[in-house]
């Protein structure tokens, strides 16, 4: 199963030719018409682009939650594109982190014992304690969701989604229901776990401020990756003009 991708050791994601078409009776979308493109090891990496422009689509597939039509998907060495279903399963439950707008918190758990279910079943996992701290909730862990914000709930979805210590995080919309000085929290949390874990993270955002953040910003244009820029001086959330 194991290729090699052609690459170093430094890419965490390759795609290459990545096509998905979604049929719906007579009619086929075209979700992703090629997308080639990289994701270096321990970026925080920003995707934009317009509704319907593929982004949800490229983040399901090398999530592995979705297949491709065609092309393929590199994880590290990894071809993940030829995986099975149990193998895509076992990838996502080592491998991935995923953050939504929606928290999908468990309402009857305190925040720390949200984490915990991630934590009882991990091999290496960040404890509760310090998950919940990464995030800046350390003091909160005894609170229930009812009790906590949304940003702060979203908060304790992001420790829940590191506890099992991914090597990748992917977000899709994840302040898509915050305003803009919660949101900045939110994206605060993620930058300092990027930084102190290495965790990769993908961020799909409408908020094109937010990628002022980014080491990198892949644009999404009608199933297509239309830019890449890398950005020297990824600037703090606190710093973002929203
Ligand atoms: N399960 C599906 N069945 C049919 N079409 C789909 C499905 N999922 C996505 N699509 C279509 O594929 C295209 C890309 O959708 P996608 O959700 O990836 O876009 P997006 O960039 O995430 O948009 P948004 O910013 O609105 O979330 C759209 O035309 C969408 O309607
Ligand atoms: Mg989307």
């Amino acid at each position: 199963m194991t290729q090699n991708n052609g690459l170093g050791e430094n890419i965490t994601f390759r795609t290459e030719g990545l096509t998905k078409n979604y049929s719906s009776g007579e009619t086929v979308i075209h979700a992703l018409r090629g997308v080639t493109v990289s994701i270096p090891k321990g970026d925080l990496v920003v995707l934009l682009g317009p509704s319907g422009s593929g982004k949800s689509t490229f983040l399901n597939i090398i999530g592995g939650l979705d297949s491709p039509t065609s092309g393929e998907v590199y994880f590290n060495k990894d071809k993940l594109s030829d995986y099975s279903e149990q193998q895509l399963t076992a990838f996502r439950r080592h491998n991935v982190g995923f953050v939504f707008q929606a928290y999908n918190l468990v309402p009857s758990l305190t925040a720390y014992e949200n984490v915990e279910l991630v934590t009882d079943i991990a091999a290496n996992p960040i404890q509760p304690e310090e998950a919940l701290a990464a995030v800046h909730l350390g003091d909160r862990a005894r609170h229930f969701p009812s009790q906590l914000s949304g940003g702060e709930q979203q908060r304790v979805a992001i420790a829940r989604a590191i506890a099992k210590r991914p090597e990748v995080l992917l977000c899709d919309e994840p302040t898509g229901a915050l305003d803009s000085e919660t949101g900045i929290v939110v994206l605060k949390a993620l930058q300092d776990v990027n930084k102190k874990f290495g965790t990769t993270t993908i961020i799909i955002t409408h908020n094109a401020a937010i990628a002022d953040m980014a080491d990198r910003v892949i644009y999404f244009g009608d199933g297509q990756v239309v830019d890449v820029k890398v950005n020297e001086n990824p600037c703090p959330p606190e710093e973002i003009s929203w």
